[in-house]
């Protein structure tokens, strides 16, 4: 009883300090304290598993990787907004709203928060579904990420009406966009594009643990339900400011539509001091009644309308064109400009992508340019001012050759990139080998970075990726300064990665297509690294995710002697080109499982790697060595017939559960 009064006790205690720090920005205690707090709750709950709770300030880290989100649909749309892009277009929005209204209105004027829309659903003061807007009439429930998301209260406070909706924009700020960018270029991940596609794709990302790392945050702008507190839209978001919600300050009521302009110039000036992105200004009907009456047209609300900022736009003159040569050879031409303000910061350069964008634009050097910033970090180019070009000027003609080491450029089909494919001899392309090779999510030799690439490269010390294993400690010595704690450090973290497990050394070899997962996928089916080499066509296309493209991909790497060679003294220096799976039980010992057909709650890996982690194996067709047949829906007709004929044992997904849970 003790123990779950305190557990009660720190939640809401948790809770309401997580409050005032995310959505008050005003904390009343230290990190240390809050952290302290939480780790006693968090060992009360494990020692304590029955009062388990989905809300507890506890679960806000994530954890649990689901195969797929269930489809929800919505109780009230999830309709757009009509937009206007001019003070015309709104005086013609007023002019309507007076035609349909004879009495008195007001508007409420809000910021457009440019992130992904969100419906959260509240039952007795607790969150308990997170619905996307899907396609408008359903959405993925994505609570798990949602929990995650701080800012957003679990549980709520004051006088709640028993069930509600409120909907808002996730979004991710700018601060928090520019740290995580910072991170992964430190990792030497590929930095994202811009904040509003982070949001979105952290919202779909099926690990909440992942998602708990990404500093996301949500304003809420509509509350919908049957008992609602007030008649009037602004009054709601006041009360659910009350409960708990994050509401923005930035929300003015006003009886004219000149007020209404005079708030959209304020904020098309000061947007850039938010913080966050905006794209615009939402305009609103106050009263809900009101609101009623001018109703919904097929796809938007009568009552309410977005401005739209126009995207900030600069014109400046190209310079020249660099073009840069990435890990995989891949060609990218990057606009050099005379530098220019927009939107705050100083433009010097814009990316171009690829030779078909520069055809389309028909730009040439010293053209004068509009550029444009959207989303992204770069900005882009979007047309050239003709009245300003040099008569003589001539069409840009892409180059032949890697600007790197002149080696004839190719084109592939259907991508529309130019490559290099020089691989052993273009340093950039060598240099991002390295750099992709000792990564994080590769063999995490964290003692090396760009820089320190860079400087052996310099001084002779690589050329290929296993010269890494020769370095010695006192041939790095002599390259720095003080250097001893520096030299140490390499050598061990380049001796830590020898025990770095198969799948993450086969990603790191860098072979085109093979990402992350499907360097796993690659390892559970093939085991190890010659069993992959002697893989054929069909035996790859054979494993259920691997296509035609990564097939290719495959064989054209290992078809080069160099990277056999490569590989060989890898091994020989004793990197793990063995998959090794954490075996859990013996229940599936000596048993040969095909698995077969689709599941609703599993994906197909994810069930072999239940069938390994109990020591099974899995194979993929059926024989007379198959123990059972693990099948799902729209199992195909010829391996149903196979395995009645060989008296094998057909099981459901229920069955099989059984069998490793028992
Ligand atoms: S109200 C019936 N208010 O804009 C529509 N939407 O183009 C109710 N948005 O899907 C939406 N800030 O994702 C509303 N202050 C705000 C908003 C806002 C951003 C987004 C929202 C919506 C989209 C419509």
């Amino acid at each position: 009883m003790i123990n779950k009064e305190r557990i009660l006790f720190l939640r809401k205690e948790l809770s309401i300090h997580n409050h005032n720090y995310y959505v008050l920005d005003k904390p009343l205690i230290s990190d240390y304290e809050f952290d302290s707090l939480l780790e006693e709750l968090n060992s009360l709950e494990i020692n304590h598993p029955k009062y388990f709770d989905h809300n507890s300030p506890t679960q806000r880290v994530g954890g649990g990787l689901v195969s797929s989100f269930e489809t929800i649909n919505h109780k009230y749309p999830m309709l757009s907004l009509g937009n206007t892009y001019s003070e015309e277009d709104l005086l013609d929005f007023d002019k309507r709203i007076k035609k349909l209204i004879n009495n008195d209105f007001e508007y409420v004027s809000e910021l457009k928060y440019d992130g992904v829309s969100i419906s959260l659903i509240y039952e007795d003061g607790k969150l308990i579904q997170a619905i996307t807007r899907g396609d408008g009439t359903k959405g993925d429930n994505v609570i798990n990420n949602v929990r995650t998301i701080k800012s957003i209260p679990l549980e709520l406070f004051g006088n709640y009406p028993d069930k509600f909706e409120i909907r808002g924009e996730i979004f991710l700020p700018m601060n928090g966009f520019n740290k995580l960018n910072n991170e992964r270029k430190k990792n030497n991940l590929e930095p994202f594009s811009n904040p509003r596609n982070t949001a979105s794709g952290s919202l779909k990302l099926l690990d909440s643990s992942e998602v708990s790392k990404r500093p996301l945050d949500c304003y809420l702008y509509h509350l919908l339900g049957n008992n609602l507190p007030s008649d009037n839209h602004y009054t709601n978001l006041q009360h659910a400011k009350k409960w708990g919600f994050k509401i923005p300050n930035e929300i003015q009521v006003f009886k004219d539509i000149d007020d209404v302009n005079l708030f959209i110039k304020k904020w098309e000036i000061e947007r850039d001091n938010l913080g966050y992105e905006i794209d615009g200004i939402v305009i609103k009907i106050n009263n809900l009644s009101t609101q009623n009456k001018l109703g919904y047209t097929a796809k938007s609300p009568r009552w309410a309308i977005s401005y739209k900022f126009k995207a900030v736009q600069a014109k400046t003159k190209l310079i020249s064109i660099d073009y840069q040569v990435g890990r995989t050879g891949a060609i990218t031409p990057v606009a050099n400009l005379e530098p220019t303000l927009l939107a705050g910061t100083i433009v010097k350069r814009a990316s171009l992508h690829n030779a078909d964008q520069i055809l389309k634009l028909g730009i040439r050097i010293n053209d004068y340019v509009f550029i444009e910033k959207g989303g992204e970090i770069i900005p882009k180019i979007t047309s050239v001012s003709l009245k300003d070009r040099d008569l003589l000027s001539t069409p840009i003609e892409f180059i032949r050759n890697c600007p790197e080491c002149n080696n004839p450029l190719q084109r592939f089909d259907e991508d529309a990139k130019h490559y290099c494919i020089n691989q052993l001899n273009c340093l950039p392309q060598l240099k991002g080998k390295f750099e992709h090779f000792i990564s994080k999510k590769a063999l995490n030799i964290d003692g090396l970075g760009p820089e320190t690439i860079d400087l052996l490269f310099k001084n002779n010390k690589i050329k290929i990726l296993s010269d890494l294993y020769l370095l010695k400690y006192e041939y790095l010595l002599p390259l720095k300064k003080d250097g001893k704690k520096w030299s140490l450090n390499i050598i061990n973290s380049i001796e830590k990665s020898k025990q770095i497990s198969f799948e993450k050394v086969l990603f790191g070899l860098g072979i085109r297509y093979v990402g992350e997962t499907v360097s796993l996928i690659l390892c559970r089916n093939f085991n190890n690294i010659n069993n992959l080499i002697s893989a054929t066509y069909e035996d790859l296309i054979d494993v259920d995710e691997i296509g035609d493209r990564i097939a290719v991909s495959i064989i054209n790497f290992f078809k080069v002697t160099s990277n056999i060679q490569l590989v060989r003294d890898l091994y020989n220096f004793g990197l793990q080109f063995t998959y090794v799976n954490q075996v859990k039980s013996n229940l599936l010992k000596n048993m040969n499982i095909v698995i077969s057909g689709k599941f609703i709650d599993y994906s197909r890996d994810e069930l072999k790697s239940l069938v390994e982690e109990h020591n099974g194996k899995n194979i993929s067709s059926i024989s007379k060595k198959t123990t059972f047949v693990l099948s799902g829906e729209n199992v195909g007709p010829s391996k149903l017939k196979k395995a009645i004929s060989l008296d094998i044992d057909i099981i459901n997904i229920n069955q099989f559960l059984d069998i490793i849970n028992s």
